[in-house]
């Protein structure tokens, strides 16, 4: 059989690509350039070395930003009230591109190195299911044999020296990784201990805040329908097409530390996890799409959208990006995000953000309204109403309790 490899040029994914040519299958491996750091030319020298039939490598770099990212920025998307969805919205993405790959070339089987104790096992395999139905998934990492044969890192750089795979001369950091565009996201190893403090050298994409600059940077972010779609700075630098905002907030989020954040969270599967996550440009524009949010959105519309944007959160989170529940509430919170338009002015200071002020054609505030030195087509007699009906309950709940003394 044809089987397309989700290969990331690492270890693991190295020895599965092996193991899977042992097995007689024939394998093409696919990597998506998701916006991590890697040498792509140097992995498929090495996937081709190994005996990969085909390597692709696919650019899925702004389909990430507009087709994922944009939304869960549109969407508020939060996991646990702390986790910005990095690794999440990826999954699906990458999903995308193996499926394609698999159709392309007439392979049965998408494989993926995914231990069998994460979401992203789930998220591939669901992700998968969901566009293309009669896919045959192997996840070695749940194959008896596999994982018999492969108890420890030691086994696999035993079997990649025995099979002439080149293991990196840089030791491997430990703990484990997990970039793109977004984040990264470090988990495991010596981060497995949830009262370790996470080492100072393991953040890539921000610097601390304590060593950032001293000055600070202002600059503001314009929304159209609650997605951003230009941002100017205070050096009149202007940025309008989705990668180049999302790599600029990245970039001048991480030189001023923002976007750190060190959790335990609940997997789909049931147990807690430790992960610390760094997300320059996803924090910044958290923060900019909540405060022009609530400014532009009814009351009432914005309290059921943040309770549909809970439950979305665990939809992305738990792996059912392509789900009738996930498509609809997606649906609904895009029509709900259809008057967040404006722009919010922000300062970013040794890893906070700052809001300094927001401007929008449509928001539903009312200066003359809400103000102190104005009289309203409601009057101060009417408030007293208002309190006097409210406080019937609160008063029969005084006399409840005396009475039950
Ligand atoms: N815990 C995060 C999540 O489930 C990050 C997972 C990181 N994945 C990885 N293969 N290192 O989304
Ligand atoms: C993995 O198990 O492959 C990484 C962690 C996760 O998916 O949650």
């Amino acid at each position: 059989g044809k089987v397309v490899l989700a290969y990331s040029g690492g270890l693991d994914t190295s020895c599965i690509l092996r193991w899977l040519l042992d097995q007689n299958y024939d394998v093409i491996c696919y990597m998506a350039n998701i916006g991590q750091d890697e040498d792509f030319d140097a992995a498929t020298t090495k996937a081709t070395k190994i005996g990969a039939s085909k390597v692709i490598v696919d650019d899925v770099r702004h389909s990430f930003v507009n087709d994922y990212v944009w939304p869960a920025i549109r969407a508020g998307l939060i996991y646990e009230s702390r986790y910005l969805l990095g690794t999440s919205l990826a999954r699906p993405c990458i999903s995308v591109g193996l499926v394609k790959a698999a159709l392309d070339n007439d392979a049965q089987f998408i494989a993926h190195g995914a231990t069998g104790k994460g979401n992203d096992q789930v998220r591939f395999e669901l992700s998968c299911y969901s566009l293309w139905p009669d896919v045959k998934i192997i996840a070695p990492w749940r194959i008896e044999e596999f994982t018999e044969r492969f108890q420890g890192r030691s086994d696999l750089i035993k079997y990649a020296s025995d099979n002439n795979i080149p293991v990196s001369a840089t030791p491997k950091s430990p703990w484990s990784m997990d970039a793109n565009l977004m984040h990264i996201s470090y988990e495991s190893g010596i981060l497995e201990n949830p009262n370790n403090e996470a080492p100072h050298d393991l953040f890539q994409m921000t610097v601390d805040p304590k060593k950032a600059p001293t000055d600070s940077f202002k600059l503001s972010i314009e929304f159209s329908k609650g997605v951003p779609v230009k941002v100017i700075t205070q050096d009149a630098q202007v940025f309008n097409d989705a990668l180049e905002i999302f790599t600029f907030l990245n970039k001048i989020g991480g030189k001023y530390g923002v976007g750190r954040t060190d959790i335990v969270e609940n997997r789909f599967i049931g147990l807690k996890s430790r992960g610390v996550y760094e997300t320059p440009g996803g924090y910044i524009l958290y923060v900019a799409h909540t405060d022009l949010e609530v400014f532009c959105l009814d009351k009432e519309v914005y309290r059921v959208k943040q309770s549909l944007r809970d439950r979305l959160s665990d939809y992305v989170y738990n792996g059912f990006w392509f789900s009738p529940e996930g498509r609809f509430v997606f649906d609904c919170i895009a029509l709900a995000e259809e008057t967040v338009n404006g722009k919010v002015n922000l300062e970013i200071y040794k890893g906070n953000v700052t809001v300094l002020g927001r401007w929008s054609p449509v928001s539903l505030y009312n200066e003359d309204l809400v103000s102190m030195d104005k009289h309203s087509d409601f009057s101060p007699s009417d408030a007293t109403g208002f309190i006097n009906i409210q406080a019937i309950r609160l008063k029969e709940y005084n006399r409840f309790q005396k009475q039950q003394k």
